[in-house]
Formats: C-alpha cells, sequence, structure tokens
C-alpha cells in the first residue's frame, strides 16, 4: 500500500480506531512491558497512530521522560494530540518513518506499524541510529497463524489492510542487532520482537 493509501485509510479508521483494534490487535501491553523504561527514559514510538499505550509509558518514564510520536496519517495524529497534546513532555510529529531521523532516544517502539510502513527497512535504520548503546527496541505486530483455512482468511484481511505479515524482519533485525528475541503468540498470530543495542 502507498503511502497516500494508508493516509486516506487511517484517515477513515481514525475515527473508531479505539474502539475496535482492541478486539483483534493484541500483546501491546506485554511488548510496553519489555522496553526496559525507567524514570527519565526518552522513546521513539514509530507508527504511534491514536496514542495507544501513551499512558502507561508515560506512568514509567514520568515527568522527566519524553514520547515522540511520528505517525504519517494526520487524522491518527489528531486523535492522539486530542488525548495527550498538552502533555509537555509527549511531542507529536507527522512524518513518514522512513524519512524521520529522529534524535536520540532510550527505546524504540513499533506497535503494529512496520508491516504496513512501505519503506520499512530504512525506517528500522533510522531507528537504530538514533538507539542509545543498551537500549531496547521492541516489536509487536501480525506474524501468521498456524491453524489451516484461518491462516488464509487471515493474511487476506491483513492485506486489504496494507500489512505485510510476511517480511524478513529478524534478518533485517540481525543485521544490526546481535541480541534478538523473537517470540510468537496465540498459534503464530502475533509476535513479540525485543533486540538490545550493543
Ligand atoms: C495499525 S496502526 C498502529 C497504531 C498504534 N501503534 C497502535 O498500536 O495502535 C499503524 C499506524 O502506522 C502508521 N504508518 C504507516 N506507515 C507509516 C509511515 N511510513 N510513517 C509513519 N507512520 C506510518 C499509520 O498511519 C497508522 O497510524
Amino acid at each position: 500500500m502507498s503511502l497516500k493509501e494508508i493516509e486516506k485509510m487511517y484517515s477513515f479508521h481514525s475515527k473508531f480506531y479505539d474502539i475496535t483494534r482492541p478486539f483483534f490487535v493484541w500483546n501491546r501491553k506485554k511488548a510496553i512491558g519489555k522496553l526496559e523504561l525507567k524514570e527519565g527514559s526518552k522513546i521513539l514510538v514509530v507508527g504511534c497512530g491514536t496514542g495507544y499505550g501513551f499512558d502507561r509509558i508515560l506512568e514509567k518514564i514520568g515527568k522527566t521522560g519524553k514520547i515522540i510520536g511520528v505517525d504519517y496519517s494526520k487524522d491518527m495524529l489528531e486523535n492522539a494530540r486530542q488525548k495527550f497534546g498538552n502533555i509537555d513532555n509527549v511531542e507529536l510529529i507527522q512524518a513518514d518513518a522512513a524519512k524521520y531521523k529522529p534524535e536520540q532516544v532510550d527505546a524504540v517502539f513499533y506497535s503494529y506499524s512496520i508491516t504496513m510502513i512501505p519503506e520499512w527497512q530504512k525506517s528500522l535504520r533510522n531507528s537504530w541510529e538514533a538507539l542509545k548503546k543498551g537500549g531496547a527496541l521492541v516489536i509487536v505486530d501480525f506474524s501468521e497463524i498456524q491453524v489451516p483455512l484461518l491462516k488464509h482468511i487471515l493474511n487476506w484481511n491483513l492485506r486489504k489492510h496494507g500489512v505485510n505479515n510476511h517480511l524478513p524482519l529478524q534478518k533485517e533485525l540481525r543485521k544490526y542487532f546481535e541480541e534478538l528475541n523473537y517470540k510468537e503468540y496465540f498459534l503464530g498470530y502475533n509476535f513479540i520482537a525485543k533486540a538490545i543495542k550493543n
């Protein structure tokens, strides 16, 4: 899906995103728990959408930490802005993650975004460059459920929504990170990957 199509799709989805997604977008809380955030951490959230998890992240990083949320969709970001726009240590940036060069951060989080970023390798490289040594990069996203028939239905639906759940992600991550933990959940429905920068 092109960026233009993504923008159009999320302009529509932004209106009901927060209500519908908990039914099929799972494990986001668990993934946040793996970010190793502490008081004062600065975190980059790529494809932050409506700001899911920002409240949980803010609890961990406190007033001295900072969230930098990047998203291409103006309407998804507007939704995030309504909820978090008046919080001093939340910065929301409208940009293509493949082009955006972030400042140095302690952690990077991709929640159901990397599989739909057209130039995902460039985005990953930018994230890696921004990540401080010892920092964690955590990705939660769709994998491929190992249930006959259901697998084809889900794959079709993901493709229809611009999601590529067959990215060679582990291979790409291993180019940058020596320490990588990758685990699938719910019979392969989704995964959490965690990498530490050495
Ligand atoms: C499924 S939503 C996930 C939102 C949020 N992270 C969550 O967990 O609910 C995917 C988000 O990725 C954003 N996105 C897609 N391609 C992007 C790109 N190239 N740069 C920045 N954001 C992008 C979309 O606009 C959308 O808000």
